[in-house]
């Protein structure tokens, strides 16, 4: 299976930090953000990556990742031209996809400590997985419906009374047919096209599964999630015994 980096938008919620570069570039404890939903993508054996990102950083993500020989994966580069959406992204990465099965799909601001696919995972069948976390605050994210014998009916993207506590988080794995449909998709009110309407459109067909993520997870895209995405690697270093030296001396 192939994965992509989805690395655009204008991270408009960390200005200034994000005047002269790009949000994925600014770090999470010991390395640049990108890195961390790279290490995701490698975790699972993956090694053919795409990333997705705005014309005007893709030089700077070039300069910084190389063709991918530095951290032993292939690298394919990708131009979203103008923040239109997560699903706009992706679709800038169909040619990328061509002859696979499923893939794979990252937010480049999605900081996970660990994913774990199934035992019985497929990659030949023509499901869509989404995964799952259980926040205190959904309402900043996609949010899972439930029907009262715990079925998933449907995802809601940012409501405002959230009906569970369970967020979309920013790992997708979609069967190739994704591509077909997003060219159907016609942009929300906020002017973009929506992952949460790829979501809900193999959610009615019966091919959406979903997985809870054990472990922790975040994004980063606002400063208290920065800081957040901050602590939680550098606890995580701490508790490895990599940072003792830094702290204790
Ligand atoms: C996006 C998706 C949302 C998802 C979130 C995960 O939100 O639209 O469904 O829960 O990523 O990080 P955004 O970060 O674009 O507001």
């Amino acid at each position: 299976m192939k994965g992509i980096i989805l690395a655009g938008g204008e991270g408009t919620r960390l200005r200034p930090l994000t005047l002269v570069t790009n949000k994925h570039l600014l770090p999470v404890y010991d390395k640049p953000m990108i890195i961390h939903p790279l290490e995701t993508l490698k975790s699972l054996g993956i090694k053919d990556i795409c990333i997705v990102t705005g014309g005007e950083y893709m030089a700077d993500f070039m300069r910084f990742l190389g063709s991918g020989k530095n951290f032993g994966v292939n690298f394919t580069y990708k131009i979203q031209d103008g923040p239109l959406g997560i699903a706009h992204a992706l679709l800038q990465a169909e040619d990328f996809a061509k002859g696979e099965k499923k893939i794979a799909v990252i937010l480049g601001d999605n900081i996970f400590e660990k994913i774990e696919l199934e035992n019985d995972f497929d990659e030949n069948d023509n499901n869509a997985i989404i995964f799952l976390k259980e926040v205190e605050h959904p309402e900043r994210f996609g949010v899972a419906v439930f029907d009262s014998n715990g079925k998933l009916i449907e995802i809601e993207e940012k409501p405002k009374v959230p009906k569970s506590k369970f967020a979309v988080t920013g790992f997708y794995i979609y069967p190739t047919d994704v591509f077909d449909f997003i060219k159907t998709l016609k942009p929300s009110a906020r002017g973009e096209l929506e992952i949460t309407d790829v979501n809900n459109w193999y959610l009615k067909q019966g091919r959406l599964k979903y997985i809870v993520v054990k472990g922790f997870w975040s994004d980063a895209g606002t400063f208290p999630t920065l800081l957040r995405a901050n602590l939680l690697v550098g606890i995580k270093r701490l508790i490895e015994g990599k940072m003792e030296q830094w702290l204790f001396s």
